[in-house]
């Protein structure tokens, strides 16, 4: 551990926390919010190397990815008997099916005569045929023919059942591990998953759901939305409306972190700013984008004061709260009356190890998901939006997944995530190429991290680490 000055651990924004703000909430905030959950973390640089480096990315493909929970899919993605998933990450490649009692089952998507892959594609499955000879499963994964058998009789005392992964089901994502020994999911995260259990995202469906492959390592992209603090350089059309510089950062455990970012609050970077131009600047944000995906359905309720005091510093988020709740209720008819104003408006940005951000709260939920590609220098990024399933309705089935063609920018899902995120998104997308390449040019080969608004990343390799050494699994 680095020698560092104590002073460094207590540094914060000046100006009002987002502890102030949640103690200003017109509901008593639980405890899941309002305690903090720092950790003691060193001040050493990160070697681009982690970025770059062949060889660190078959590291990454021995000690992390078959030792994980990984977000496979959704169940809605899946939802009848004999639905089935494929889902590849690098080189990997697994199929996911759903059986006749309801359960989903998970097989590597190999066939065991000569290799070929059996699925290419998700898509309804009443048995798992594979396309080169003909080999065949049930779709519980075990022998159904073998075509021309009189040629394998030295494998009828053999197992050809599909070899299959561990799988669970967590608020609606069907998590999978190759690691048979791993604990159950919640209890693999650890300190932090409790908080989901008010939100109860198994009650929401994917509404929006686009991919796009970027040219830089998938860390590289992910820690792009590991901190808030690059708003004011690269978002500089949230800041009326975005505390970015107040974000709280905490860290749990091994496995999950969480930047909240408060909506609705001026970010500490413009001053004397008041309360009607933070409404106005979220109306014009949102103005584009038009509807539930773009987390806001208050704004235009906001036009009277609902009986709060026009003095009031922090109107806007009571304002905006109140319109989220009446207006979503609406919606869905769900009761959000008990809800927080930070579950109903801020950024609550959840990552769990390694790859993938359900966010929290009840404003319609980001699920991020980084996967990374064939090559060290590429990933695939996915934005889904989860919806809140109306009340006393079935869940949509997820629309295939809207892939951005090469070279064009988030706006051509525009339809899907609309235009103000898909505009956030892209001034992201700008700098992450320059990232990876101006990673590759460096002289001292060094990344420096923030103590405080990066300490997510930080936490995320120290992670990483410990899978690279053999101290996880447990
Ligand atoms: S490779 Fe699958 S049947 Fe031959
Ligand atoms: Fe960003």
């Amino acid at each position: 551990m680095a020698d560092r000055d104590p002073k460094i651990a207590d540094a914060r924004c000046p100006g009002p926390s987002y502890t102030d703000m949640l103690n200003a909430d017109t509901r008593r905030a639980p405890d899941y919010l309002l305690l903090e959950s720092t950790q003691d973390l060193d001040n050493d640089a990160l070697s681009t190397d982690r970025y770059t480096s062949p060889a660190f990315k078959a590291l990454e493909d021995e000690k992390i990815w078959p030792n994980i929970w990984q977000f496979a899919a959704r169940e809605e993605d899946m939802p009848e008997t004999g639905d089935s998933v494929v889902y590849e990450l690098g080189d990997k490649s697994f199929l996911l099916v759903r059986q006749k009692d309801g359960s989903v089952r998970a097989f590597y998507n190999v066939c065991l005569h000569r290799g070929r892959k059996l699925r290419t594609e998700s898509g309804p499955s009443i048995q798992l045929r594979c396309p080169f000879h003909g080999f065949t499963w049930h779709n519980d994964g075990s022998l159904k023919e073998i075509p021309c058998n009189w040629d394998f009789k030295h494998l009828e005392d053999k197992d050809l059942s599909l070899p299959e992964l561990k799988v669970e089901s967590w608020q609606g994502f069907i998590l999978i591990s190759e690691n048979h020994d791993l604990p159950p999911f919640r209890e693999w995260i650890g300190p932090g998953v409790e908080h989901y259990d008010n939100w109860r995202l198994e009650e929401c469906y994917t509404g929006a759901w686009v991919g796009k492959v970027v040219p830089a390592n998938w860390k590289a992209v992910a820690e792009a939305f590991m901190e808030a603090w690059h708003s004011v350089v690269t978002h500089p059309q949230i800041l009326g409306f975005t505390a970015d510089a107040n974000t709280r950062y905490d860290l749990y455990g091994d496995h999950m972190n969480r930047a909240i970012t408060a909506s609705a609050a001026l970010s500490p970077h413009l001053k004397g700013k008041d309360q009607m131009y933070v409404i106005q600047s979220l109306a014009d944000f949102t103005g584009a984008a038009g509807d539930a995906r773009s987390r806001r359905g208050g704004v235009e309720a906001s036009q009277d004061m609902r009986g709060f005091d026009p003095a009031d510093p922090w109107l806007a988020r009571k304002l905006l709260a109140e319109g989220n709740r009446e207006s979503f209720a609406n919606q869905n008819g769900h009761d959000y009356s008990s809800y927080t104003d930070s579950e109903m408006l801020d950024n609550l940005t959840y990552n769990i190890f390694p790859n993938w951000s359900p966010w929290g709260g009840m404003v319609p939920n980001i699920v991020y998901r980084w996967r990374p590609w064939h090559d060290v220098d590429h990933c695939l990024m996915e934005v889904r939006i989860l919806l809140r399933t109306p009340k006393g309705e079935k869940p949509p089935k997820t629309a295939p997944m809207f892939m951005v063609p090469d070279g064009e920018p988030f706006a051509a899902a525009s339809h899907l995530i609309g235009g103000a995120l898909a505009g956030v998104f892209d001034q992201d997308m700008e700098n992450l190429p320059y990232v990876q390449t101006g990673m590759k040019a460096s002289k001292n080969k060094a990344i420096e991290l923030g103590h405080y608004q990066e300490s997510r990343i930080r936490h995320f390799h120290q992670t990483m680490d410990k899978y690279l050494s053999g101290e996880l699994p447990k």
